[in-house]
């Protein structure tokens, strides 16, 4: 008996002793790292923050575009910068997807990397921007600041033939909304606290028109419904057309739980904003961060590193791209 019991402990400790390495050579383990560029760039991290506090002081919206590009790009297979890359050289780009409508500001993660290529010349990657400049953005809208890993490689290619199997829809139902996101790795809970990204920017009329017309959603607060059809006086809005509603009336550019407290009072401007709140596997937790800034705060910060870390390529996979718009020529 003493025998077995002590055999028994020397394998589980034996087992113990091997996971780190039997983990290392798990196949697409992720190998992002808390500070990757220490040696490579150690100002990095900084002249990206610098950026984008930069960039946040002259057009204070470019921090709510670094919070959508991150789902756009995290969200779709790989943290890769895919949806960086223009429409050229047999590319279609991402970007010109009807779930990127609105979708704004690109021009200013070029301003991003220039910066950071002036200082370390293709050393580091436009996914690694796209991650830490939505992480610093949080930051400029008065949310969390977070910890998040480095060391992500850009994709050569871009998904937009598959993108909308991925991205869903504003009006798709709530249960193919959480399985989307399960798909990522993304618990319900840390689904509802991703869409209080929606506590802050805009969305445009062609996006809320089908809740307004030829008859108001009755999910809709009657008096809201009234306001926005001031937002958006005709049906069938011309999208080149600038005509938009604020997510939140109230702290449009603050990252806070007003989302969760509007559409409890049924003011969601999206379809999925108000099933959220309607749907009894996510209203539990609408209810619990609309009475708890802190918690709400602690789980968007906790999901947008599962965001970030989604799939992400590292080592020799992809490359470091020169210019977030295209893939390198060499
Ligand atoms: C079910 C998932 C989601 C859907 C269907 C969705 C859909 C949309 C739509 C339709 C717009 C408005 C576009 C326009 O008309 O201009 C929008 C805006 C926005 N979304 Fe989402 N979204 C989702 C999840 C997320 C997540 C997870 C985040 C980030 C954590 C996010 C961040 C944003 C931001 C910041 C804006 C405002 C952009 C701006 O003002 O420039 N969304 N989203
Ligand atoms: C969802 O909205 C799109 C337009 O964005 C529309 O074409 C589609 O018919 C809508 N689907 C449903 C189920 O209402």
């Amino acid at each position: 008996m003493p025998t077995n019991i002590t055999q028994r402990g020397t394998s589980t400790f034996l087992f113990f002793l091997l996971l780190p390495l039997l983990l290392q050579f798990y196949p697409g383990k992720s190998e992002l790292q808390l500070n990757y560029y220490a040696q490579s760039c150690p100002r990095a991290e900084e002249i990206i923050k610098e950026q984008v506090i930069n960039l946040y002081k002259k057009h204070g919206n470019t921090a709510v575009s670094w919070v959508r590009n991150l789902f756009h790009d995290c969200g779709v297979k790989s943290c890769d910068a895919s949806l960086l890359l223009e429409t050229a050289n047999g590319i279609e780009s991402e970007k010109a997807s009807q779930r990127s409508f609105g979708m704004r500001n690109f021009k200013y993660v070029n301003t991003i990397k220039d910066a950071v290529e002036a200082e370390c010349p293709l050393t580091v990657s436009c996914a690694d921007i796209v991650a830490l400049s939505a992480r610093d953005g949080i930051v400029m809208l008065g949310g969390p600041r977070t910890e998040m890993k480095t060391g992500r490689r850009d994709s050569k290619e871009s998904y937009a033939a598959v993108l909308e199997n991925f991205l869903p829809n504003h009006n798709d139902s709530m249960s193919l909304v959480l399985s989307r996101f399960q798909s990522i790795g993304i618990d319900t809970e840390g689904a509802v606290a991703l869409l209080g990204g929606h506590s802050v920017g805009r969305v445009h009329c062609v996006n809320l028109v089908q809740r307004l017309y030829p008859t108001v959603d009755p999910s809709l607060d009657p008096e809201y419904a009234e306001y926005l059809k001031g937002r958006c006086p005709t049906p069938d809005p011309d999208p080149e057309e600038v005509l938009y509603a604020r997510n939140d009336r109230e702290t449009p550019m603050i990252l806070d739980n007003m989302y969760y407290k509007n559409i409890l009072k049924h003011k969601g401007l999206l379809l999925v904003d108000q099933q959220l709140a309607s749907d009894p596997i996510t209203s539990p937790f609408v209810e619990k961060m609309a009475g708890d800034n802190g918690y709400f705060l602690d789980q968007f910060s906790r999901a947008v590193v599962l965001l970030s870390e989604n799939n992400p390529l590292t080592d020799d996979q992809g490359e470091i791209r020169k210019d977030c718009r295209y893939v390198n020529t060499n």
